[in-house]
């Protein structure tokens, strides 16, 4: 006997069922398209040198501050996830008008670096290299007449560059937006002998409001204004490709958008329109609004962080810089 249903189902061409490759999950494993891995991550650490003991960061959760004493600790647990890379932020001891905690040879990231390198020589090294930390304003640039003057940046910038890599850093992450910085700090480097350390540019880093718990965490918060006058306009996508374009011509060897999930189209455009290794930074707001979230149960924390970073790397990004890496 025929069924109504039966004869309503031959209605349609049921040849194709894309349902029989969801039957298993080895068979969903096997067709999957985009595949996470620790492989992708990058871990952001804070090290303060004004610690002695590690220390949460309230917006942050599970994310603390490290005192230099820690990153033996804490880098042998990175290794341990096989995470390999860390990107390092200091804090330095003290700030002032031209951020010469961030070049000095003593500094809090320069320490950290050869402390990490002294850990795990095989770590990929990543030194976010901006003034923001070490500033007493909290501007990532000179500051003349309320005024962030680029030129003269781009020498503290350069300098600061030199003195990470001569601590051991693999990678320098300029993140100040400042016009020409990834020209002046390849220039430095290469002059300086260390035409070997690559530069992964934050080529389209955005005024994002998703900075709000970095901020706390590095103490950047600038003292006055915001930081549009140098980052940029988050309604521009045609603007990020250009500044991609500008700092590859520029020598940057792999290239960050910045933050993640409100921009996953201009991660997508770039990954169509650039060869270099592409890396996506999912911020710290959009961290913590999943702890929140996750913190008064009303998501699992777990898969939706996978499914977060999923939809980054599908996307287009090849790396992703992340505080839920570990
Ligand atoms: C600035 C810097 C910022 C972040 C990384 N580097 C903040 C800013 O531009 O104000 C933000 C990272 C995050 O929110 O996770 N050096």
């Amino acid at each position: 006997m025929k069924s109504e249903f039966y004869e309503t189902r031959r209605m349609f061409d049921l040849k194709l069922r894309p349902r029989r490759l969801r039957k298993l999950q080895p068979l969903r494993f096997l067709v999957q398209e985009t595949r996470l891995s620790a492989a992708d991550f990058i871990y952001p650490i804070f090290v303060d040198q004004r610690l002695t003991q590690r220390q949460e960061i309230s917006s942050m959760p599970e994310i603390d501050r490290i005192a230099l004493t820690d990153i033996p600790g804490e880098i042998k647990e990175v290794i341990s996830l096989k995470i390999p890379a860390v990107l390092v932020f200091g804090l330095p001891h003290r700030k002032d008008s031209l951020a010469t905690e961030a070049y000095a040879t003593d500094g809090v990231a320069q320490q950290a670096i050869r402390a990490i390198k002294k850990t795990a020589p095989e770590l990929v090294v990543v030194a976010d290299l901006c003034l923001c930390e070490y500033t007493d304003h909290g501007h990532c640039g000179v500051v003349h007449g309320g005024i962030i003057d680029n030129d003269e940046t781009l020498e503290l910038l350069a300098k600061t560059a030199v003195s990470q890599a001569e601590a051991g850093a693999d990678i320098v992450a300029p993140s100040g937006m400042m016009d020409g910085q990834v020209k002046a700090i390849r220039t430095e480097l290469d002059e300086e002998g260390f035409a070997d350390t690559a530069i992964m540019s934050y080529a389209a880093k955005y005024a994002s409001s998703f900075y709000a718990p970095f901020r706390e965490a590095a103490e950047c918060a600038p003292l006055w204004g915001d930081r549009r006058s140098y980052q940029m306009d988050p309604p521009n996508r045609r603007e990020a490709l250009k500044e991609i374009t500008m700092d590859i011509e520029q020598g940057a060897d792999i290239v960050i958008v910045k933050p993640a999930l409100s921009y996953l189209d201009v991660i997508s455009a770039a990954r169509a329109e650039f060869q270099v290794p592409l890396a996506a930074y999912n911020v710290s707001g959009e961290y913590a609004m999943v702890k929140a979230a996750a913190r008064n149960g009303w998501l699992n924390e777990k898969p939706i962080a996978l499914e977060v970073l999923t939809g980054i790397k599908r996307a287009g990004a090849d790396i992703i810089i992340t505080y839920f890496a570990n």
